[in-house]
């Protein structure tokens, strides 16, 4: 019978949340995995500071009021006869995107915390000082992800909207879950693979260069923390025996499905809808008529799509068997995501970012770094 973590690879040994003392076990020091080395030597060339105007500038204005900050397709409910006729008025339409575009930022606002949090809390059970290093530097990136997105909606909006109630509960589950392998799938390649598809798709349809720049910047950082969750299912799924795999398997489709329903479901967006004197039940209501199967499967042929990428990395993980490939199958041609390979939608931006940063970074020490380092 497996352990609850699920281990198969000693680099990810854990113990309790509150046992400390384990880890001053002397024989521990001696036994560091290498596994994350390249990546935590890497924070160094994709370092970004959101509070340097060198790297990003908050006060670039955008005219919120006059221009979407994404297109239409952005948001379905805008398909529906009855969103429709409750924003004839163009400026209307252009206030429910910006809106709705606020809720999703929040969204992913909540999601950076979750991950600030969760790489946190992997410090306090995993026991390999290499992985804990690795979760250390992941929280630190977390937390200028925290800071980036709230200096954007704070110069857009000036405040967030509350975390939906679906998403919340995922995000209290897997922070405080003691089992190694419930974080690592929900939040390393669950959570950061919808955020890669999300970063993704923001980076080439937004009409706002800040935004631009922002999800350009934040995928430098979370490319590195894909590959982590990439390198525990190489470690761990060929491993597992079939009723280790039902549980991982079941998980995963547990966390897709919560995460799906955060990003389509008005009810999530109650408030929102309210504010505009919608009904989220009828929205509801005529998005599933409209959301026929087929027309979903087109949307997932765009390489960008969201869901897209989560299936992806489930499916190159081999997580993904028979009992739930028909779960999965109703979004996106499973054939087709296999015959891809492996590198995933995003990974050339968050490239072509670093590429950037070294210039910022590797120039000759500024005035400020010199000062902090005294
Ligand atoms: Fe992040
Ligand atoms: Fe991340």
């Amino acid at each position: 019978m497996a352990d609850g973590n699920i281990t198969k690879d000693a680099m990810y040994d854990a113990v309790a949340p509150d046992d400390f003392e384990s880890m001053l076990e002397v024989d521990r020091y001696n036994a560091r995995t290498p596994a994350f080395d390249k990546i935590i030597a890497a924070t160094h060339d994709h370092f970004w500071d959101p509070l340097d105007k060198r790297y990003i500038d908050f006060s670039e204005p955008f005219d919120m009021e006059n221009e979407a900050l994404v297109p239409d397709e952005f948001f379905p409910a805008l398909e529906t006869d009855y969103v429709k006729s409750k924003l004839a008025d163009p400026k209307d339409r252009i206030r429910f995107i910006n809106e709705s575009t606020r809720w999703s930022l929040s969204s992913i606002l909540h999601g950076e915390q979750g991950a600030l949090n969760l790489s946190a809390s992997l410090c306090h059970v995993l026991k390999d000082q290499g992985a804990q290093e690795y979760a250390a530097n992941q929280a630190r990136e977390e937390a200028r992800h925290v800071t980036a997105f709230a200096q954007y909606i704070k110069a857009r909006w000036g405040t967030p909207m509350p975390c939906g109630p679906v998403l919340k509960d995922l995000l209290v589950e897997i922070i405080g879950a003691p089992e190694v392998y419930k974080k690592i799938i929900g939040m390393q390649m669950l959570v950061e693979g919808l955020a890669m598809g999300a970063f993704a798709t923001f980076f080439v349809k937004t009409n706002d260069p800040l935004m631009k720049k922002l999800m350009q910047l934040v995928m430098t950082d979370e490319a590195f923390h894909h590959k982590f969750g990439k390198i525990w299912a190489d470690r761990t799924v060929p491993k597992l025996d079939p009723a280790e795999h039902n549980i991982v398997e079941d998980w995963a489709a547990h966390c897709f499905q919560t995460l799906l329903f955060n990003l389509v479901g008005p009810h999530q967006q109650r408030a929102m809808y309210e504010s505009f004197g919608m009904d989220p039940d009828i929205v509801m209501q005529e998005l599933t008529v409209l959301a026929t199967d087929e027309a979903r499967r087109e949307d997932m042929k765009e390489a960008t799509n969201i869901f897209r990428v989560l299936i992806k990395t489930l499916l190159n993980a081999g997580i993904i068997t028979d009992r739930t490939r028909a779960f999965y199958g109703m979004y996106v041609d499973m054939e087709e995501l296999k015959a891809e390979g492996e590198r995933m939608v995003g990974d050339d931006i968050a490239d072509e970012g670093i590429a950037y940063l070294k210039t910022i970074n590797f120039r000759t020490p500024s005035v400020t770094s010199m000062m902090a380092a005294e």
